[in-house]
């Protein structure tokens, strides 16, 4: 099916089971810990050896020599895979090649052995034992000193690396109320749940692997151009995911080296990347310096927007998109923006959730917040006065539904916002500081190609088969309510079937497209099958009513199962889009508030109330979409206040490389949350009316903390995280 006029009404706007807060349909098999996970898959292949992987111990350089003897007559030990005997790795999307390194080292724990035993403990035990020498070469690996050889990168997934309108220097130089600051965000780590994992077999020439993975097609293809085998040969399985972030976007060291491992040992291998290997080894959020240069008229109108950001990468790789926001948030005609990206030889960087608008909000939602200060004014009333509905880089396009200015106003009510004192520093609760802030939420939606392939059966069950997968964010459900709107099903009447390379291939999971794009292609999918349907029990297909488990027109009624009682009927389509996304820009919107306690003589920082309100399209379950942004929510107080990977600028590699040392909030950090979604339905995205909301969520977060931070302190802190010893010698003496 082809999406290329905005929708009209259609069988999903009945909203009986789309819409509902409906739980999740593998709720039970999550609780009650019998969800089968990659690592955890026993009965997929018999005979699994255990692989464990060695990092690199240093950055940059040479291996100089390998002694595998000792580790080889190790108990247990069935093969050891290195770059020596491990065959030739082809580029192939992706940087899957580079995931075994030798004899160049390109980053710290980079993989550049895999030992194979009978146990887990004995291939960690083997693993000790195997001796590397290293020629050390010199790396970069500080961001601010490598600043002078960042260069323009090209542009990326449609993202320019500069645009400009009007004359922004000029425009600046001019505006009587002007910012120009410098903000910093750190490296970040994914930090999900559960760990890179992956079983690997073979049969002849053909590879399974049992994995945990965002993007099934992606992988799948990445891998066979890798190992040079055809990508018929490879089938990738990845029904749960214990949280991806965009870590998990790409195969990893442990997919490529069970794999080798498995052909190596000529049996299944299965490899889980411990937590301690997983920061240096997988992908990170790249750090970012930011300056932003706002202009405003005396009376608030924003004239000339500026941000620039500075990101580092390995050779080749892709700058931190951290001025994607700015050029669509405000309103404002002379405006540039520009990325620069600088070699840095630390692990690879790449998507973490949101990337390029959650750490430029940091940024940029801080800038706004010191304009509207300098400004005397209100910092909602300065952003909802600076709205505009027109992509104002190309005021041709206007947005497909952008209801920002709602979500501060409603906000603003919810949270009491006419309480705050714009006054800095001045309200107490004993030895507390109190301030509340507030920043915008920008993301941008995106709607990708996607199939699924859709089953009745004579007992009128519904069986939804695609490669989407679900990494926590509750896609079994919402495609389950989309199969069962579109049959008239219960949920009970339907089975979904995900995560399996053998299934039509959908958008998969990432930049929050998943949702909208892989419901779609169900709805697609569904809208066939009912022409089946009624073609076989003798209806109209345009007339025909599905409800309750009947297919009905005029007087006539048939059970939907009768269609299926000479033979299951399969029907499968995949929706594609058309050129909607380039005539309508289609973000979602938000706007987040944050109430923070500081403490007046320590300066720590207590989160003690949250909200966000989101207008994200239809909300396909606000309890699933709920949990997503309140997860988002915790990320970003996260980053506000404690995740920063710390680089040890001398060796080149993140130090605090477990979750002790990489902080994350935990239960007592986030007492109370809520989340407000407006009534919306975007008909230009999809047939579901839907868009992305899980990266929404984070977007803007750190910024309504930091900000709120200031609130309470009058200290302006524009580099992250907000730590104690950044306040600490700025707070008021206490009388
Ligand atoms: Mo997302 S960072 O594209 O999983």
């Amino acid at each position: 099916m082809k999406f290329d006029t905005p929708a009209t009404t259609n069988p999903i706007d009945q909203l009986k089971i789309v819409g509902k807060p409906t739980n999740r349909i593998d709720g039970p098999l999550k609780t009650t810990g019998t969800a089968p996970y990659a690592y955890e898959r026993h009965d997929v292949a018999t005979n699994q050896a255990y692989g464990f992987v060695v990092g690199s111990a240093i950055a940059k350089g040479r291996i100089a020599s390998m002694n595998l003897d000792v580790a080889k007559a190790a108990p247990g030990v069935i093969a050891i895979v290195t770059a020596d005997n491990a065959g030739k790795l082809t580029k192939g999307d992706f940087n899957t090649a580079k995931l075994l390194g030798g004899p160049e080292i390109d980053h710290y724990h980079q993989a550049v052995a895999l030992v194979v035993a009978e146990s887990f403990e004995q291939a960690r035990a083997a693993a000790s034992l195997v001796r590397i020498e290293y020629t050390r070469g010199k790396g970069a690996y500080d961001l601010s000193a490598a600043l002078g050889t960042a260069i323009k990168p090209k542009a990326s997934f449609g993202t320019e690396a500069d645009t400009s309108v009007g004359n922004f220097a000029a425009a600046f130089a001019e505006a009587p109320v002007q910012i120009d600051a410098r903000y910093t965000t750190p490296d970040h780590s994914h930090a999900m749940m559960e760990p890179h994992a992956s079983i690997a077999a073979w049969e002849g020439d053909k590879l399974t692997l049992w994995t945990s993975n965002q993007m099934i097609a992606w992988s799948v293809g990445d891998m066979a151009k890798t190992l040079s085998i055809p990508k018929e040969n490879v089938r990738i399985d990845s029904p749960y995911i214990g949280g991806g972030f965009g870590g998990k976007l790409f195969n990893r060291a442990d997919a490529l080296l069970a794999a080798l491992g498995a052909k190596a040992a000529g049996r299944p291998v299965k490899v889980a990347l411990s937590r301690p290997l997983m920061i240096n080894n997988t992908t990170h959020r790249p750090a970012t310096i930011q300056r932003i240069r706002l202009g405003a008229t005396a009376d608030g109108k924003l004239t000339a927007i500026g941000h620039e950001s500075w990101s580092g990468d390995l050779p080749g790789g892709g700058p931190e998109t951290a001025v994607a926001q700015t050029r669509l948030l405000y309103a404002g005609e002379n405006r540039m923006t520009a990325m620069r990206l600088a070699v840095l030889d630390l692990p690879e960087g790449n998507a973490m959730r949101a990337p390029g608008e959650a750490p430029g909000l940091m940024a940029l939602e801080i800038a706004v917040d010191e304009l509207a200060e300098k400004l005397n004014m209100d910092p909602i009333a300065f952003r909802v006065l600076n709205d505009t509905q027109v992509d104002p880089e190309k005021p041709s396009r206007p947005f497909s539904q952008r209801q920002l200015n709602k979500c501060l106003q409603t906000g603003a009510d919810k949270f009491g916002w006419a309480k705050r004192n714009p006054k800095p520093g001045l309200t107490r609760d004993g030895r507390w500081l109190v301030g509340m802030g507030v920043a915008a939420a920008f993301r941008n939606n995106m709607n990708g190609p996607s199939a699924a392939r859709v089953r009745l059966d004579k007992s009128g069950i519904v069986t939804v088969e695609t490669d989407m997968t679900d990494i926590g964010t509750g896609t079994y459900t919402i495609i389950a309510q989309t199969a069962a709107e579109m049959m008239g099903l219960p949920l009970d009447k339907i089975v979904v079937k995900l995560g399996d390379s053998a299934f039509p291939v959908s958008a998969g999971s990432g930049g929050q497209w998943g949702a909208n794009s892989s419901t779609a292609g169900v709805y697609a999918a569904c809208v066939k099958l009912r022409e089946a349907v009624a073609q076989k029990l003798g209806f109209n297909a345009a007339d025909a009513v599905f409800a309750g488990g009947k297919v009905k027109a005029g007087r006539r009624s048939a059970a939907l199962a009768d269609a299926a009682k000479d033979g299951e009927l399969v029907a499968e389509d995949n929706m594609e889009y058309g050129d909607l996304a380039e005539k309508y820009q289609q973000s979602t919107f938000g706007a987040h508030f944050a109430e923070v306690a500081v403490d007046a003589a320590t300066g720590e920082i207590r989160v003690r109330r949250m909200l966000a309100v989101c207008a994200a399209g239809r909300i396909l379950n606000p309890k699933a979409a709920r949990s997503q942004v309140i997860g988002a929510m915790t990320m970003g107080a996260g980053s506000a206040l404690m995740e920063e990977l710390a680089v040890d600028k001398r060796f080149g590699f993140f130090v605090n490389h477990d979750l002790a040392g990489y902080e994350v909030p935990v239960h007592a950090d986030i007492p109370h949350q809520e989340v407000i979604f407006l009534d919306e339905a975007d008909p230009t995205t999809s047939p579901m009316k839907a868009k992305g909301v899980g990266e929404l969520g984070i977007c803007g977060v750190a910024a309504a903390i930091a900000n709120a931070a200031y609130n309470a302190t009058g200290i302006r802190i524009r580099n992250y995280p907000i730590t104690l010893d950044k306040l600490l010698d700025k707070l008021p003496d206490i009388a």
